[in-house]
């Protein structure tokens, strides 16, 4: 099973199990990490972003994703899924 490894996070760096086809976010709730999903998962706000700081997330729907990011290696946490092991950084927008 991939592992995803969380950075800054309030509590201090963190690894866990991520299984394939999961969103960061499933992940997130899965395991007490603090993502805010403001919009409740649903591709309308920007409170989960992440930065990947390595490995990768499944593809962007172009068409979803890009109007709530403001730089190339961020995701939506509540859309894009596991394909691997990765390291993420939170990093939300407007709260
Ligand atoms: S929770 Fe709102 S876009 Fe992901």
């Amino acid at each position: 099973m991939p592992t995803l490894h969380f950075r800054g996070l309030d509590a201090g760096d963190r690894s866990v199990d991520a299984p394939l086809g999961e969103t960061v976010y499933e992940v997130c709730l899965t395991h007490d990490i603090e993502m805010v999903a403001a919009c409740g998962g649903f591709a309308a706000c920007n409170t989960c972003r992440v930065r990947v700081v390595t490995g990768k997330l499944s593809e962007m729907e172009e068409e979803v994703e890009p109007p709530f990011l403001d730089r190339d290696d961020q995701r939506l946490g509540c859309q894009a899924c596991i394909v691997g092991d990765a390291t993420l950084l939170l990093d939300p927008g407007d709260v």
